[in-house]
């Protein structure tokens, strides 16, 4: 199988000699998609951070495609084809539709009209609504929009943070059933979800994590029946750190 990111070993955090992550590993494949679940404060979205070079490691390796990018400068991404849709504020509100896509398209060049138009084939509700401001978009809309300005890079791994988080049911699955369909172009997806049911559903492959640790990992198919996977979100319970 073709592993498109592994992360290794990796120990990160915010404030020196107090890590979040201690030594937690995953690997992702082409076209497939990885699900990251656990409890709040478990170390997701540090994870996703970490690859991203926004949160620095201090031990543990990140390759990508076989090459080690172990903390990359997080403008170094888009130029690995890897983009990266924050949990909260991924777009800016007080600019147009169209303004936030050109903005990730500033550096496209000549191809940058021809993307742009591309995306707005792709997303006819962000066509129609391109003058507006994103803050007046719905939450699902603005998560489309999100994802538009991550494809505008043309990237081989998006690394998506709770998508579906604050929308409504039919949103959340729109947004997720969008992430099936670019997995199925042959984009390879790492997603945090809170939806666990949902993306357990949708994903190939799940990592559980609790306490900035790995705790469980498995076929996600085989996670969405297991009884432990319901306690921990039924009760918010943590696991003990193995
Ligand atoms: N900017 C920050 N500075 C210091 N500590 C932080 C910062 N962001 C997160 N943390 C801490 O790191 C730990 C993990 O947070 P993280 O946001 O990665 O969790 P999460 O699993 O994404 O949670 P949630 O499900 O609530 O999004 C928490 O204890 C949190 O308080
Ligand atoms: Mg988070």
């Amino acid at each position: 199988m073709s592993e498109t990111l592994q992360v290794s070993g990796i120990v990160a955090g915010y404030i020196p000699d107090l890590p979040v992550l201690r030594d937690v590993s995953l690997s992702a494949q082409k076209g497939k998609i990885t699900v990251i679940i656990g409890p709040n404060g478990a170390g997701k979205s540090t994870l996703i951070k970490a690859v991203s070079g926004l949160v620095p490691a201090t031990e543990g390796h990140v390759v990508l495609n076989g090459a080690n990018i172990t903390n990359p400068r997080p403008d170094q991404m888009g130029g690995l084809g890897v983009a990266y849709i924050p949990q909260t504020d991924n777009v800016f509100r007080s600019l147009t539709i169209r303004q936030n896509l050109e903005l990730v398209l500033r550096n496209a060049g000549p191809e940058g009209p021809a993307r742009l138009d591309r995306l707005f084939q792709q997303f006819p509700p962000l066509a129609q609504k391109q003058r507006e401001r994103a803050g007046s978009l719905s939450g699902g809309q603005r998560q489309f929009l999100a994802i538009a300005m991550a494809l505008a890079i043309d990237p081989s791994l998006i690394l998506m943070d709770e998508p579906s988080a604050g929308l409504s049911p039919k949103a959340a699955e729109e947004v997720l059933e969008h992430a099936h369909v670019l997995a199925q172009r042959g984009v390879t997806i790492l997603l945090v979800e809170q939806n666990v049911k949902q993306a357990l559903r949708l994903a190939d492959h799940c990592y559980i994590l609790a306490d900035g640790r790995n705790q469980i990992d498995g076929p996600a198919a085989d996670l969405l029946s297991d009884p432990v996977v319901g306690q921990i979100y039924l009760g918010g319970k943590r696991m003990a750190p193995t």
